[in-house]
Parts: structure tokens; sequence; C-alpha cells
């Protein structure tokens, strides 16, 4: 049942290019038409946790310039005991793979409770979450065993993206830009042994920063939770630009900095933050475009992933760091599809 990989995470990684296009196939039949619109609404606010609440920052980015409706993003768990105003001009976006989360469902239905209009994205069909919204967007991942979210992360970038790229006037070329994106994917992957060279000299590490500015920081913080999770290893997703505002301190020569460059609006602004992490010694690991010897040379280990427009990185650069958490736990011998004190499913606060 793992088709020949030695665990389930590693499966899903490499399910990534197909459960992207099967998911793009759900909006592609409908015509990519939808039963609402971002457009009636004033504000949308986002719900979620953990790797749901990750996609749920960088559509954030794409529903604001898309749509033009600005986007608050929550942790269900902080939302669900927030005094935020919440009423009929309102539409909440529950994210969530399961569909049970308990934080997640809770914080939609008090929402909705007060008017609001509720949409989830759920990956497993008929869940609790699915049944009490008014609109559900599948991403069609199928089953994810292991405990790490990958391919379901993909997905739910896929669903994002196009709710968000359908309410552009650009749509047409929007969406066919997206639909280059399942074979870009199979490059990265094609890398994965690569990945593993790196990832494999950083396995006896205490702690790992990664930073991003605008869409890799939420990559950021995603790679960092991929691998705290699975491997034990203390990791932070930080804004780059809020190095030098308190964490910078940290920075010395035994600490190896995973920074997300893609070449994007900000990325001469994340040349200057790695330039300043290489003044304290710190060991920079880079995810950026191939072909950038500017970021290489400043890189310790570079891990090029090919050059899509900005808006499309995402989906790139958090494979190579899924697959950099997967390779430490797998070389320290831990169960990755079953990490210590984690459920799959989290149906209690
Ligand atoms: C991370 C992970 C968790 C879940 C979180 C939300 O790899 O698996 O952080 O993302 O528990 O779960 P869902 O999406 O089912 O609500």
């Amino acid at each position: 049942e793992k088709a020949g990989f030695k665990h389930f995470m590693l499966k899903e990684i490499f399910e990534g290019p197909r459960v992207i296009g099967d998911t793009l196939s759900g909006f592609v039949s409908r015509d990519y038409s939808l039963p609402f619109s971002l457009k009636d609404f004033r504000r949308v606010i986002i719900t979620a946790c953990g790797t749901s609440y990750h996609a749920g920052l960088i559509a954030k980015y794409w529903i604001e310039k898309y749509a033009q409706i600005p986007v608050e993003v929550a942790y269900a768990s902080e939302f669900r005991y927030s005094d935020t105003p919440v009423g009929p001009e309102d539409l909440v976006i529950a994210i969530s793979q399961s569909g049970e989360t308990a934080d997640t469902r809770f914080s939609a239905l008090s929402a909705k409770e007060k008017g609001a209009t509720l949409v989830s994205v759920v990956n497993v069909v008929g869940s609790a979450l699915s049944r009490e919204s008014d609109y559900t967007l599948y991403t069609h991942a199928g089953p994810e065993i292991g405990v790490a979210a990958t391919k379901t992360f993909l997905a739910q970038l896929t669903v994002l993206y196009s709710l968000a790229a359908i309410h552009s006037p650009d749509k047409d070329r929007l969406m066919q830009s997206l639909m280059r994106i399942p074979s870009l994917v199979e490059k990265v992957l094609a890398e994965a042994n690569y990945v593993r060279e790196i990832a494999l000299k950083y396995a006896h590490v205490k702690s790992v920063l990664y930073l991003g500015r605008y869409l890799s920081y939420p990559v950021a913080m995603e790679g960092a939770l991929k691998l705290k999770e699975i491997s034990y290893i203390h990791a932070e997703g930080l804004p780059a630009g809020e190095m030098k505002h308190g964490p910078i301190a940290l920075i010395d020569d035994s600490m190896p900095v995973v920074v997300v460059a893609p070449h994007d609006r900000v990325y001469e602004k994340v040349i200057s933050n790695i330039e300043e992490v290489l003044a304290r010694k710190g060991k920079v690991i880079s995810v950026g475009f191939e072909g950038d010897k500017q970021l290489e040379k400043l890189s310790l280990h570079f891990i090029p992933v090919p050059a899509v427009e900005e808006d499309l990185t995402p989906f790139l650069t958090v494979v190579p760091l899924q697959l950099m958490a997967y390779y430490i736990a797998d070389y320290l011998g831990l169960d990755v599809d079953q990490p210590r004190n984690l459920a799959k499913t989290v149906t209690v606060e």
C-alpha cells in the first residue's frame, strides 16, 4: 500500500503533482463556476490550525490581490475565543484536511451563528465540517495516512489559488499557469536525492531557523512545522524582515538558516537578510530559482526549483522543505508516519 516507498509520508509527497491535477480538474469540470462570489462580502476571515493555517496565510495574499477583498487569517483556537465582530457581511473560510478539527469547526460555527457565510476547504468527504458548512470546496488528495500533512497542503493551495483567481479579470491566464504546476513539481521531486544529501548534513543540529518574506513566509513556517513534528528538532519559521527585531541574536556559526528566496518582489530584501545572517556566521541553506547564481554564491547549500510567476512559488518551494524534514527524521530512525505526541485528527481542544 506504500507503493514501494519506505513511508506513507514519502509516498504522499510524491503524490503532489497528481493531487494538484485532480483538485484542479474539480474546478475545470465546473467551468470555474462557484455557488457563491467573494465579491458579495466585505471581508474574508480564514480560520484553521497547523498546516491548514499556513495554507490560509498564503491564500490571504492571493485573495487580496485577485478578488480585492481584505482577508484576516486566524488560528482557530484563538479566533474561537476572540471578540472579533462578525456578521452577515463576512465570509468565513474554514480550512481543514480532516474536516474534524474541533477548534476549526467550532470557531467556524460560532461565526456562522453570528450570520457569516461558511465555506470549508476539506479533504474528507462527509466530514463534520463539510456537513456544517454552507458550501464545501473539496481537495482531491485522497486519504493521507502520514500524520504530517504534505500532499493535502498542495491540494489546499490549489483550491485556494483557484478560488482567488476565478475572481480576477485575468482568470484564464492565471488558471493556465496553475495547470503547468504539476509538471514543475515533478521536476522538484526528481531532485529528491540531492535534497537528501543536504538534509543529512543537518540531522544532528539542535535548532533550525526558516526565513521567508511575502508568500515565502508561510512556506518557511510550514517547513519549520514539518521539521519539528517529525524530527523533534527545534525549528522556527519567521518573516525574514523581523530578524533584526530580535531573532538575529540567535545566529552563530552553529545555526543553520533555511531561506526561501524565489525571485519575487521581495527578492532583493531577502538577499540583504541573508547577508545579515552571513555576517553572524550563520549557515545558509537556500531554496530559489534554478540559475540564480547570486543566491547560490551566498549559500552553503542551494536547492534550485524551476522559475515560475511569484504567486505560484509556494507550490514549488515547499516541496524541498517537506523532503528535508522527511529525510532527517528517517535518518534519525524516527517513526515518520506516527510521530510521538501527535494525532492525525485533533478532535479535542
Ligand atoms: C501538520 C499537521 C497538523 C494539521 C492540523 C490541522 O503536518 O498535520 O498541523 O495540519 O492539526 O488539521 P486539519 O487540517 O485536519 O484541520
